[in-house]
């Protein structure tokens, strides 16, 4: 099988209203994406399986939808104001400025020069003022990941829930990194969406789950259809852990410009519910907490022994722009069908395709064969399937070739025979084996609830 490349997924997103650079008309924002109308909706059904898997399809986790502008607080004390920064180096020469494990040879990329700057820290978060003074008083930050509100928002969850060990909370949201280089299309941007679950434990049990959730994981995105051999489990080593972390798994997928991560799941230990915790020195916490004069409330839970701990924490965090260019990846094909045809055919998961069912008029503006497609369409609706599309281009080879390259899994055909006999039939298309056959009007409900549901 041929790699699929970077081009051609840039290429296919524009053409077909998945991803926009954003601000295209203006010359762009460096990393930043919109999404388009079918980018929309295939993000929209990742983060939907994901959420199935986390929070529906579980008995142990609550969901949460938190803010994104971030008291300063709160990132002071879970260290991201002191060590949430890569190191960067300057070029004298050409002004630039990179992140310095980025610079080869010494020699800056964009001019050669080695007239270069030590390599500084620079902090990755975007800084805003909420309220009409600009003072150090009000600072904020937009978050660099949800995470932080899980933890802040802990005790009001077990309170309103009267959760016990072990037991999660998830979150899908958008994150902010100031990154220096932003690249490869929407693999490293500065504004993105996280999907993350913090598993909350009891000390000495985080290593059990944390092998259990880097092989639940693996296996979910096996689902999304990503194949086993096109994934890597890499254990990050001790020197590499970001600051809260007591050991981390990345699971890394062979991306159009190499293997790596799309989702990382660290054990955070106790440090983050220890660190906003007031009175710290009451629990005896594994990780160094900085003093926290500021905090009103003990990030704790009471044992099966009447005893408050502080829990430990186990985080599979998922870039969900990277899952959504990493199904795009696995599922753009192109396709020779002899005799100097070829077609592209996005063989994406039927739960991930942004539009389920075309229904396709096979005559363009014929007003009884419109009706009908009409018809069709609202009563496929009510299965409750995903986005049903109607078609009115009157050509068919063009309407098929395009639903193969969005992903569409059936396209529904209304042609003349559909509206002269009876019983009504229609013609069902499969985009995968392109084979065709009649079914009757009044079993497409239930073919497609076999299907889809
Ligand atoms: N919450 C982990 C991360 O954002 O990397």
């Amino acid at each position: 099988m041929v790699a699929t490349t970077m081009d051609q997924l840039v290429s296919l997103c524009k053409r077909r209203g998945f991803i926009f650079q954003n601000a295209d008309i203006y010359g762009g924002m460096q990393g930043v994406y919109d999404y388009g109308p079918l980018g929309v909706e295939l993000k929209n059904n990742l983060k939907a399986a994901w959420w199935r898997s986390m929070v529906y399809e579980r008995d142990d986790v609550e969901g949460l939808d938190a803010a994104i502008l971030t008291n300063r607080k709160v990132l002071k004390y879970s260290g991201h104001e002191d060590t949430f920064s890569d190191p960067m180096t300057d070029c004298r020469k050409c002004k630039g400025r990179f992140r310095a494990d980025h610079i080869k040879d010494g020699k800056c990329p964009n001019c050669g020069s080695t007239d270069l700057t030590e390599p500084r820290p620079f902090n990755l978060m975007f800084k805003t003022q909420v309220g009409p003074v600009e003072s150090d008083e009000n600072l904020a930050y937009l978050r660099p990941e949800t995470a932080q509100a899980i933890f802040t928002q802990f005790k009001n969850v077990v309170d309103s829930t009267s959760r016990k060990l072990p037991f999660g909370i998830a979150q899908i949201g958008k994150s902010f990194r100031n990154e220096i280089t932003p690249r490869n299309f929407i693999f490293r941007v500065r504004e993105f969406e996280q999907a993350e679950l913090e598993f909350f434990v009891n000390p000495g049990e985080d290593e059990k789950w944390h092998e259990h959730w880097k092989e639940a994981r693996v296996q979910w995105w096996e689902e999304q259809g990503l194949p086993r051999e096109h994934i890597n489990i890499y254990k990050t080593p001790d020197a590499d852990l970001a600051h809260y972390a007591k050991a981390c798994y990345d699971i890394e997928y062979q991306f159009p410009h190499g293997m790596e991560e799309l989702e990382g799941i660290a054990n955070r230990r106790d440090y983050d519910l220890g660190n906003h915790t007031k009175n710290q020195e009451e629990f005896q916490l594994e990780a160094h907490c900085h003093e926290n004069k500021d905090s009103t409330t003990k990030l704790a839970i009471m044992d099966d022994n009447n005893k408050w701990i502080i829990p430990f924490v186990v985080e599979p965090s998922m870039g969900v722009d990277r899952g959504v260019l990493a199904v795009l990846t696995e599922a753009y094909t192109e396709e020779d069908l002899g005799e100097g045809n070829s077609r592209i055919v996005l063989k994406l998961k039927k739960h991930l395709a942004p539009i389920k069912v075309a229904v396709i008029p096979l005559k363009k503006n014929n007003e009884q064969i419109m009706a009908k497609c009409h018809e069709i369409k609202n009563n496929l609706l009510k299965l409750g399937i995903g986005r049903v599309a109607l078609e009115n281009t009157g050509n068919i080879g063009k309407a098929y070739r395009r639903h193969d390259e969005v992903g569409t899994p059936l396209c529904v055909t209304v042609d003349f025979e559909t509206i002269e006999q009876q019983p009504e039939t229609v013609t069902i298309r499969d985009r995968d084996t392109m084979e065709q056959h009649r079914v009757a009007v009044a079993d497409l409900p239930r073919y497609l609830k076999e299907y889809f549901l």
